[in-house]
């Protein structure tokens, strides 16, 4: 992953790039896919129902892009230059194909996480369901701890999800975060399986500077191995 700089607001340029994927700022021209995604049963089983009446359509359209578009940002630099919107847009680099959104913000923004402090930032992600099962998650939510630890000076990363998310849980876990509690938040419509409670995930900045060093440590070793 390697950041890339670029501020002109159209087209949006991205900000991250990995192997497969460019995040970039999430625009109002994304709109209709993010409708696509949010009103898809299969996505949202375990973020709550989906918007599926042509009113609650609007509302994804009319309230929360809207809201999510003009969410802050994450101060990347001291002047303030470089900026991480709190939700990046996720395509394919090989033909532009839009997968879904990311999520880094302060955990004070979130409802579910404990007033920490603001260097805590939150991790979260949701991508169409045609693209699930190709690794996608994992090397955006890869990039954007790393760019968490050594652009936007987080402390801490964390993240929730429902207990029986597997597929998040998992996504988190290859991410280097750790389980910190189950707990078990109060819901007027409780979704099939909120009886199991939620979970919170955690990266210490400490915690992922060691993992980095033992990775780096590791290339080395496989590097000094003779040929046989
Ligand atoms: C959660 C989500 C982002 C995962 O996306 P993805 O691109 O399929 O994830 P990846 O391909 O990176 O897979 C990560 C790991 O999860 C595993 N996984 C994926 N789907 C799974 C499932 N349904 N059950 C169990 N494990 C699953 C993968 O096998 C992989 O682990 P492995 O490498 O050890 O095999 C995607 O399912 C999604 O957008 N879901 C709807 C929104 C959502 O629930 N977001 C999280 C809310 S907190």
């Amino acid at each position: 992953m390697a950041p890339v700089s670029g501020t002109s607001p159209v087209p949006a340029p991205p900000l991250l790039r990995t192997d497969r994927l460019l995040l970039r700022p999430l625009t109002s021209g994304d709109t209709a896919h993010i409708v696509a995604l949010h009103t898809d049963p299969d996505v949202m089983r375990h973020l709550g129902p989906p918007a599926q009446s042509g009113s609650a359509t609007d509302v994804v359209a009319r309230e929360e892009v809207p809201r999510m578009v003009a969410a802050g940002t994450n101060h990347t630099d001291p002047d303030g230059r470089r900026q991480l919107p709190h939700y990046l847009a996720a395509e394919t680099r090989d033909g532009g194909r839009f997968l879904g959104w990311f999520l880094l913000r302060p955990v004070t923004d979130s409802p579910l996480l404990p007033r920490r402090s603001p260097a805590s930032l939150e991790l979260g992600y949701r991508l169409a369901r045609a693209a699930w099962g190709h690794g996608y998650a994992t090397e955006g939510a890869r990039a954007l701890v790393h760019a968490a630890f050594t652009e936007a000076g987080a402390d801490r990363v964390v993240a929730t999800t429902m207990a029986v998310n597997t597929a998040s849980r998992r996504v988190l876990e290859k991410c280097g975060l750790r389980l910190v509690r189950t707990f078990f938040p109060v819901w007027d419509e409780p979704l099939e399986g909120a009886e199991h409670g939620d979970v919170e995930y955690g990266l210490t900045r400490a915690e992922w500077t060691r993992s980095m060093k033992g990775a780096q440590a590791t290339a080395s070793d496989r590097r000094s191995v003779p040929e046989q």
